[in-house]
């Protein structure tokens, strides 16, 4: 534990210093880890419901799948795609070679074979794999990274490269106990980071809004900051029901609970998002912070 806080420390230290002469977070407030203490909260429906969400709403959207446990986002999508990040990061594909886009428009970074390896790579692996990451000079108004669960080098890795960290809890004691040891991790390694929380699977706006109260009463305690409310998401069993089959809810129940919770969020989401942030958009720009090259 004290050698991952050390790394994690002098990641930290590369990141906001050398690299955060240039690349600050609200620079980056478009490039979203959503991520939880626990697993099973919710991320992966978030993340993909949002994606449409925000594309029905006109904005353009990556989706960076971080998982390295499953590839969820694809069994979501009912996507199987041919090539990875692992591809990218053994040389043998660009970065753009791995790209799915779906009808609607929204893009999907396959990246949950190879994400954990990012942690490990030497810094003659990173550069050529930055090299391989060129061709994403292309921009988009939001790329949403979902994570996997826990507090794994990769995933802080992952969470610090972003502009913005949305941790997902339940109601359940245990979710948000892990939310809180998440953020607290996030936090020592970077003070200012920008941090909301989604609180999923509630019975109302109000348990959802106690939940987010009772947190940041421990973090002010705690740590000495709060952080922000970025919404909630009903208890919904369309959300099952749409795992099932494989299709996002906001596209084949766009009327029920969980699909307007999910676009409330988005228009907040849109409504918080700075215009024009100078490259912010630039999805080459998280790679290379996230590599940690220059
Ligand atoms: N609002 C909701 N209402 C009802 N069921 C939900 C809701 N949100 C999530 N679920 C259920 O929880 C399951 C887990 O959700 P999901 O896969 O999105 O979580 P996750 O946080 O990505 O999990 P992991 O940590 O394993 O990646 C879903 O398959 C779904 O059945
Ligand atoms: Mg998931």
């Amino acid at each position: 534990m004290v050698d991952q806080a050390a790394k994690l420390r002098e990641m930290t230290e590369k990141l906001n210093g050398k690299e955060g002469a240039t690349y600050s977070n609200a620079q980056f407030s478009n490039i979203i880890a959503i991520s939880s203490g626990k697993g099973g909260v919710g991320k992966t429906n978030i993340v993909t419901n949002l994606s449409y969400a925000l594309t029905k709403l006109g904005k353009k959207v990556v989706i960076f799948d971080a998982d390295f446990g499953l590839a969820n986002i694809d069994i979501l999508l009912g996507i199987s795609p041919k090539y990875t990040l692992k591809d990218v990061l053994s040389g043998e594909k660009e970065i753009s070679d791995i790209l799915v886009k779906m009808p609607n428009g929204v893009t999907i970074i396959p990246g949950s074979q190879g994400a954990e390896e990012i942690a490990n790579l030497d810094v003659t692996d990173r550069k050529r794999s930055l090299k391989q990451c060129l061709k994403l000079r292309e921009s988009a108004d939001y790329l949403l990274i979902d994570t996997s669960a826990g507090i794994h080098r990769s995933v802080i890795d992952m969470v610090m490269a972003a502009g913005r960290l949305v941790v997902v809890t339940t109601p359940e004691p245990t979710s948000i106990t892990d939310a809180y040891s998440l953020i607290k991790i996030v936090v020592k390694n970077q003070p200012k980071k920008d941090i909301a929380l989604l609180v999923n699977n509630v019975r109302s706006s109000q348990e959802a809004k106690d939940i987010y109260e009772n947190m940041n009463k421990i973090l002010i305690k705690f740590l000495g900051r709060s952080i922000d409310y970025f919404g909630f998401m009903l208890y919904d069993n369309i959300v099952t029901n749409a795992v099932r089959k494989q299709k996002p809810f906001f596209d084949t129940a766009p009327n029920s609970h969980a699909a307007k919770c999910i676009e409330t969020i988005a228009r907040k989401l849109i409504g918080d998002t700075p215009e024009k942030v100078p490259g912010s958009s630039t999805m080459y720009g998280f790679f290379k912070r996230l590599l940690g090259v220059r």
